[in-house]
């Protein structure tokens, strides 16, 4: 073999040679996933399939952290065998239900008097201090996980009490997310379906009938079951509520007063891990996920608690640009009373 041969031959090989060495750093990428996130699979073809939809994941996530002009990171966490669809069906909220809820929320808003609830008009005074964080005054319990069901809604407006509880009776307690997914139903004259997604409204106004219990003594198990809460005197109970006029400073002027049950589009953020997110589709919101705002920073910031557990984002918050990022204005609550 002469020396020419031998450059050619390594010449042609080396792309290959890369490609190769690149794909061993993906087996090892999951490999060192799949340590942390343990899955059973029907059989050998779902296995190969969850491999191929990680390794776009991968690529995802990794090209978009090489790129230097975002003001967010991303990163792989447990919905990185999920494609898009998958995750939007089973930790998402359908957005059309909720924008039909939405509308008629607005064109039957007599309802919502009679239980307590009202819509103020938006403000016009802005007294809101520069920043808020309700996490810093002891007020927001810890961040929970909802598991592959869509109670991204009793989270929200157990959060949303949790903490007004605390402000008002100065005592932080877990509420039972568990007794909203089970009880909130068409059997009591609600339209929320559980694991299927619903509204933190009728949680709150169920919990203002019947009273919302302990998470101690309902726990979370991430799967409706038959409401097993008997009698109208089962714990918090709040008295009134309002949602809040869909400008800035109105959910400002609220987060000084209280966190705030909020809903968003969250079709773009399962590999969130750090920054001020602004990567939704500001054209295209659909409103699908149920969250609860807990302050904004000097910039305007949002400052959001998740319930996707403490491994995603920033110890499970999220931070989205000032504005109506993800479309953070459109549907909000607070408790007054
Ligand atoms: C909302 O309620 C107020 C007072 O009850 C009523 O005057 C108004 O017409 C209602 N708006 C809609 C859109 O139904
Ligand atoms: C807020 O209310 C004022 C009058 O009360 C109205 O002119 C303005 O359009 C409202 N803004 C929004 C965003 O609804
Ligand atoms: C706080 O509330 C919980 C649930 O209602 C109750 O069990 C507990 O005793 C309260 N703690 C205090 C210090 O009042
Ligand atoms: C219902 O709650 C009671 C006590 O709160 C408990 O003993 C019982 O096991 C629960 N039943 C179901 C089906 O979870
Ligand atoms: C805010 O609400 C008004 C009606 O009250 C609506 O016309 C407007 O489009 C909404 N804006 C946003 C950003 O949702
Ligand atoms: C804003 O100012 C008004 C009038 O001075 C006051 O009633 C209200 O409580 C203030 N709101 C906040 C959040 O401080
Ligand atoms: C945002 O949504 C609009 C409307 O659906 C669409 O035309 C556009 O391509 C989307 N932009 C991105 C970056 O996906
Ligand atoms: C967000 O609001 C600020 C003022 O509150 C404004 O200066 C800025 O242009 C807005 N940004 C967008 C994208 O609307």
């Amino acid at each position: 073999m002469n020396s020419k041969f031998i450059l050619l031959s390594i010449a042609l090989l080396m792309p290959l040679y890369l490609a190769q060495n690149v794909f061993i750093e993906k087996l090892i990428a999951y490999n060192k996933w799949s340590s942390k996130n343990l899955r059973t699979f029907l059989n050998n073809e779902e296995k190969l399939f969850r491999q191929l939809v990680f390794f776009e994941n991968l690529q995802k996530v990794n090209y978009h952290n090489a790129q230097d002009h975002h003001t967010y990171s991303l990163a792989l966490n447990q919905f990185s065998d999920m494609t898009e669809e998958e995750f939007a069906e089973k930790i998402l909220m359908q957005s059309d239900l909720v924008d039909l809820h939405i509308q008629q929320t607005a064109s039957h808003n007599s309802t919502s008097s009679t239980t307590g609830g009202s819509t103020s008009s938006n403000s016009t005074s802005n007294n809101a201090t520069v920043t808020v964080d309700w996490r810093s005054k002891g007020a927001v319990t810890p961040v929970k996980q909802q598991g592959y069901c869509s109670s991204c809604w009793a989270f929200s407006a157990a959060g949303l009490m949790e903490s007004f509880n605390f402000i008002k009776n100065k005592n932080l307690t877990d509420f039972s997310e568990q007794q909203l997914v089970d009880c909130v139903n068409s059997a009591n004259g609600y339209s929320s379906k559980g694991c299927s997604g619903g509204w933190p409204a009728s949680a709150i106004d169920y919990s203002s009938k019947f009273g919302i219990t302990t998470l101690q003594n309902y726990p979370y198990i991430g799967v409706q079951k038959k409401c097993n809460i008997t009698g109208t005197n089962n714990g918090f109970k709040p008295k009134s509520w309002k949602q809040i006029p869909n400008t800035s400073k109105d959910l400002q002027n609220a987060l000084n007063y209280s966190p705030v049950s909020i809903a968003v589009d969250a079709s773009t953020w399962s590999h969130y891990k750090s920054g001020v997110y602004n990567g939704c589709n500001q054209t295209d919101i659909k409103i699908n996920h149920g969250v609860l705002a807990i302050g904004y920073d000097s910039l305007g910031n949002w400052i959001v608690k998740n319930s996707w557990g403490t491994g995603w984002g920033e110890q499970g918050y999220i931070r989205l640009a000032p504005n109506n990022t993800c479309g953070i204005l459109s549907y909000n609550y607070q408790i007054t009373a």
